[in-house]
């Protein structure tokens, strides 16, 4: 049954460990086929909202639901001016009229949370400038695939202290891995999470030092300059020099060891192909587990919920 009904998303510590457990067993079992005949998303709906490019995120969500029997459409921002064009709480207010779930990617985190207070239906965050809940998803059953529980496993983020390396962090909060933060000196992840994550018993080092990376069971990198933040290019590619992910780095991990990317990739900067392409990368498995992973959120999410037409 559903475990996240009536909820919105907009963290991973939106769920509970438990909650968490439940999810990525759905994942799986989407995964190996077993909902094919199963449609419980039948006469729903979801609206994806973009203020910001995607290729994953928007295809995974819309063939999901196509999946699961419900149908998707995709709003992008030059569309419906999210706060420009009409202002968030409207949009909310018009968008759980119509359509029984909203899964909106966005610069600030603040915009999900006026879009969660003003519609009743679940809000999925589909990645904000602070938080990407939903690609941790994906990780995490990806990583459970290569090495089965992720309690104790090492899980090493090298790069920008950005939206990916926050999510990794509350990941650590729930699933127990341990997690270590790579960055250069001033790209360190957000100060407040990390908090909060240490308070709730995670174990999480933040370094500069790319020692973290020796005997590692999974290392993850993203890119150094994120949507909005291309002003800042130059300045970037300077400060991060060295923390390239290259063939020679995976080495590094134990043998075991495997190489996440969300992707995009900007090759040349935070990794090469040489990487994606290397025995160790499961980038493109990583990728696929959006799929499923996703599938078995928007499930737990909404599969209690009747057409109201
Ligand atoms: N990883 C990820 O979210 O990809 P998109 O930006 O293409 O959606
Ligand atoms: N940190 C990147 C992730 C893209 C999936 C960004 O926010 O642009």
């Amino acid at each position: 049954a559903p475990v996240l009904a009536g909820r919105d998303f907009l963290s991973n510590l939106d769920m509970t460990s438990s909650e968490l457990r439940a999810v990525l067993d759905t994942a799986a079992s989407m995964k190996r086929g077993e909902w094919r005949s199963v449609k419980p998303l039948a006469g729903l709906s979801l609206a994806l909202v973009f203020e910001k490019a995607s290729l994953r995120t928007r295809t995974t969500f819309d063939v999901g639901m196509y999946q699961l029997g419900g149908h998707a459409i995709t709003l992008s921002n030059q569309e419906i001016g999210l706060g420009k064009r009409e202002r968030v709480s409207d949009v909310a207010r018009n968008l759980e009229r119509w359509v029984d779930g909203i899964m909106a990617r966005v610069y600030l985190q603040q915009t999900l949370t006026e879009l969660a207070d003003h519609a009743a239906i679940p809000v999925i965050n589909g990645l904000s400038d602070m938080l990407h809940p939903v690609q941790l998803l994906a990780d995490y059953q990806t990583i459970e695939e290569e090495l089965g529980d992720a309690s104790g496993k090492r899980v090493v983020y090298i790069g920008d202290g950005n939206n990916l390396a926050n999510s990794h962090i509350h990941m650590g909060v729930l699933t127990g891995s341990h997690v270590t933060i790579v960055t250069p000196v001033g790209y360190e992840p957000n100060g407040a999470v990390l908090l909060d994550a240490v308070r709730r018993g995670a174990e999480v080092t933040l370094t500069n030092d790319l020692a973290a990376i020796d005997g590692a069971d999974v290392l993850y990198t993203d890119v150094w300059i994120s949507m909005g933040q291309e002003d800042q290019a130059e300045l970037r590619r300077k400060a991060f020099q060295g923390y390239q992910v290259t063939p020679a780095m995976l080495d590094r991990l134990a043998p075991h060891g495997i190489f996440l990317h969300c992707l995009p990739a900007h090759y040349g900067e935070e990794t090469v192909p040489e990487a994606t392409e290397h025995p160790k990368s499961r980038v493109f498995d990583q990728a696929e587990n959006r799929l499923h992973a996703q599938k078995a959120l928007l499930y737990h999410l909404m599969g209690e919920l009747k057409p109201r037409w």
